[in-house]
């Protein structure tokens, strides 16, 4: 007669704030198909055995973990996390129920380690095995480094570890609390220097750890593999964050004034536009579309009269203060068009060169047309320019 296998309890730590990531909010909580990262993990830990519980070392200051706790498919605890990964694992030890005998570990930045893999760990660890890790070959050549020598390393004796990792319970307690240092990245590690033989059994490449922003395209990618609904375009672009500006402008025209058009300056023109600044009303509309774009005000409200450093500044100048002020609030430029509105001066000619002017300036590309008004309006009656834009940003991996 076989007896029952032991049931196996999961800690998923989940409590990281995810610097490499960027954006808003714990890692852990960011979505995947519309899903956070740590309830992907939590399927995956019941999928492949974790069926008995399931300890979530959360953000303690978040209370959006509770949904996840209420959508898990097995029962979940939720405790607040410690300042290391190892800290947070130590959390999660201690609110084990009483009486775990095999117990996993898993990163809840690891959302998609096929259940095969988990399956795996357990088994192991079932038949007797401390302490168990997937691992992978490493598909990068390696060297180590001293200061300023450097030295191969046969890349076939490494592995690249991943998660879960599974342990007897009371063991991995007890490489915890001997522990004389706080900085493990894993747990294996905690119970090799304890003394524990660790046994390793194959991870796999979907076990990727989320920890740069394309790593979210990525998951996104082997999900949609899996059938699921991507978040994401073709391009990795989320659809979600694509915003769309517009602005524009005119200024009236002056005779003796030096004409700044587009960036450029038109020597020949017996009038030039009249401003705050050089009146150059294409990259006025620009920016305006991309503050608009961006949800950050308009000209006005960053360079207005209030603003007076900015009294007779270049339209350029004023394109590389708004690319710089979108990119700091976390947006990236998708492109801009721009259409310049009036009789003079003649832009066909210099189209290329302004487009060129403008797009070093905002580091996105810039495209410039030009129309007149049949003499109709006060572009028409060559009073003043005009210009129109539209403009396309993309908030950064949120
Ligand atoms: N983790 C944790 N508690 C910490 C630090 C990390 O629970 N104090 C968890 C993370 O939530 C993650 C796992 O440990 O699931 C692996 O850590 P890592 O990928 O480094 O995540 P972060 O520490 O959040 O990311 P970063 O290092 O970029 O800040
Ligand atoms: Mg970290």
């Amino acid at each position: 007669m076989t007896s029952n296998p032991e049931p196996v309890v999961a800690i998923v730590v989940a409590a990281g704030s995810g610097v490499r990531l960027g954006g808003e909010g714990p890692k852990a909580l960011r979505t995947l198909c519309g899903r956070p990262l740590v309830s992907w993990s939590v399927a995956a830990m019941a999928a492949g055995g974790a069926t008995a519980a399931v300890v979530v070392v959360a953000d303690g200051t978040q209370p959006s973990y509770e949904a996840v706790v209420a959508e898990a498919p097995v029962p979940v605890t939720l405790v607040a996390g410690g300042a290391s990964r190892q800290e947070s694992v130590a959390r999660g030890l201690a609110a084990l129920p009483p009486g775990t005998e095999v117990v996993l570990v898993h990163d809840a930045a690891r959302p998609l380690v096929p259940t095969e893999v988990v399956a795996e760990v357990v088994a192991a660890v079932r038949a007797g095995a401390d302490a168990v890790v997937p691992a992978v070959p490493v598909t990068d050549s390696v060297r180590r480094v001293d200061h300023d020598r450097s030295e191969v390393v046969d890349r076939t004796t490494l592995r690249a570890v991943q998660t879960p990792q599974g342990f007897r319970a009371r063991v991995l307690a007890a490489a915890h609390a001997a522990a004389d240092r706080t900085d493990h990245t894993d747990d294996a590690s905690v119970c090799e220097a304890y003394g524990v033989p660790v046994t390793l059994v194959p991870g796999s490449s979907d076990a990727l750890k989320v920890t740069r922003p394309v790593d979210l395209v990525l998951a996104e990618a082997i999900l949609a593999d899996r059938g699921e609904t991507p978040q994401t375009d073709p391009r990795g672009d989320r659809m979600q964050d694509l915003r769309v500006g517009v602005g524009s402008d005119a200024h009236r025209l002056e005779a003796g004034r030096a004409c700044w058009v587009a960036g450029l300056l038109f020597p020949d023109e017996p009038a030039g536009l009249v401003g705050h600044s050089d009146g150059d009303v294409a990259c006025h509309a620009v920016c305006d579309a991309l503050l608009s774009a961006a949800g950050l005000g308009d000209l006005g409200s960053h360079y207005g009269t209030a603003a007076p450093e900015w009294a007779g500044a270049a339209g350029v100048a004023f394109l590389a203060e708004t690319a710089r002020r979108l990119r700091a609030a976390g947006w990236r430029i998708g492109n801009v068009a721009v259409q310049v509105v009036g009789n003079r001066p003649r832009l066909g000619a210099r189209r290329a060169e302004a487009e060129h002017v403008m797009t070093q300036a905002l580091g996105a590309p810039v495209t410039l047309s030009a129309t007149t008004t049949d003499a109709m309006g006060f572009t028409g009656r060559g009073e003043g320019v005009a210009a129109v834009a539209t403009a396309l940003v993309i908030r950064e991996a949120s």
